[in-house]
């Protein structure tokens, strides 16, 4: 690959995640994935470990995590599933619980997610219930993966009825982020992580945001120094977050900016046509243009998103739909109480409140867009 030069080793950066006795710490580094075995010693682990993975990163990643937790000492197993959301059901949760009874795990055996958001949330899950919780230590691959989904705890597979219905909250133990190993990811993907750290930019750090505006060539480019940048300031910023509030009580919910629209999306979609980050996208353009419509934000504040967002070469139009579709897809959002989902609202760069969304607001908001087109 030509690009793969293109990050060089850079020095650890460390983010702590305190949560009392549940505190964690990612480390972030280019070339750690060799360093697995060892990084799960000094947590004072040993014994087994099972792997898992999907098909493409077997192929990639996963002998060099083996080879290295081997080096350790550890007992290892590998677990690969196939590729892509259609995993994250109760079935393949099934099938791994099969597979570490079978080898005889128990309370202090260790799992390694190995992979992008859906291997860690599936192998997240089946960490929090086999034998009532083991621990697990999450190893991203990919930038949602990187800045997202791998700290926080939330784990958890989709029902036919919504995504991500069935989950526990279960705190990884470690996360040990490789930005090498998104050399690899598709252009696609790694794009669509893109828009997690926008939205990281937009609820919470303004000088993100700029630096993003500053920094977008490089990033694309995948220049060593900004990537591990803003994996740093994403985890940090999602940290904190999950800090204050583990369960998404309050201020977690705004980690949902872009969200509402986007989760809706996904489920018209069938969770094919759009990847989660794309919809994302589209639905951080859409709900500050809502919050704009409804005097909360400026122009200004949807322009410079909105800019951001083509930069980085997202989607940001709401593809054709009606009225009723979109919002009969957001009914069916965990976010919803009372038949009322909420929004998250940019106020201005790196500020957002939390408001429940009104049918008729909306529905005129909705009207409003056509007659501006
Ligand atoms: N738990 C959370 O807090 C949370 C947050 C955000 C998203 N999520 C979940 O994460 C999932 C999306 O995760 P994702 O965007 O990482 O997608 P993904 O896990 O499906 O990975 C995308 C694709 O990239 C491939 N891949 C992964 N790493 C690679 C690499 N280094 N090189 C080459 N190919 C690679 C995978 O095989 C897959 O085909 C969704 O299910 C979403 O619900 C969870
Ligand atoms: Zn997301």
């Amino acid at each position: 690959m030509s690009e793969t030069s293109t990050i060089a080793p850079t020095a650890e950066t460390r983010v702590q995640v305190p949560l009392a006795e549940r505190s964690y710490e990612i480390r972030i580094r280019g070339g750690l994935l060799r360093d697995v075995g060892r990084r799960l010693s000094d947590l004072g682990f040993s014994g087994k470990v099972a792997v898992v993975t999907d098909q493409t990163i077997a192929r990639l990643y996963e002998p060099i995590v083996t080879k290295s937790l081997k080096a350790s000492g550890f007992e290892t197993s590998t677990i690969i599933v196939p590729v892509g959301e259609r995993v994250k059901t109760l079935r393949w949760v099934s099938v791994i619980l099969d597979k570490l009874a079978r080898a005889r795990f128990e309370r202090g055996s260790v799992l390694v997610a190995l992979g992008g958001g859906v291997i860690g949330d599936l192998a997240g899950f089946a960490a929090a219930v086999f034998v009532r919780g083991i621990p697990f230590v999450q190893v991203p691959t990919t930038l949602v993966a990187q800045v997202d989904s791998s700290v926080g705890g939330k784990t958890g597979v989709n029902h036919p009825v919504g995504k991500n219905l069935i989950g526990s909250f279960h705190q990884p133990r470690l996360v040990l982020i490789d930005p090498e190993t998104l050399h690899t990811l598709p252009r696609r993907e790694l794009i669509a992580g893109l828009a997690e750290v926008i939205k990281y930019g937009m609820i919470a750090d303004a000088e993100l945001f700029s630096y993003l505006e500053r920094q977008m060539g490089a990033l694309l480019r995948m220049e060593a120094g900004p990537v591990t940048h803003i994996i740093t300031r994403s985890c940090q910023i999602k940290a904190s977050v999950v800090a204050e509030d583990e369960r998404e009580s309050d201020r977690r919910r705004i980690l949902n900016y872009g969200h509402t629209v986007g989760h809706a999306l996904e489920s018209l979609g069938k969770y094919r046509s759009l990847i989660h980050g794309e919809a994302v996208a589209i639905g951080m353009v859409q709900e500050a243009d809502l919050s704009c419509h409804v005097g909360i934000c400026s122009k200004e504040v949807v322009a410079r998103q909105g800019e951001l967002v083509r930069q980085a070469g997202l989607p940001d139009a709401l593809p054709p739909m009606t009225f009723s579709e979109l919002w009969g897809a957001m009914q069916h959002d965990k976010k919803v109480a009372q038949g009322r989902p909420y929004c998250v609202m940019p106020e201005r760069i790196g500020q957002v409140v939390v408001a429940p969304l009104e049918r008729s607001e909306f529905k005129q908001w909705f009207a409003s867009r056509a007659s501006r087109k």
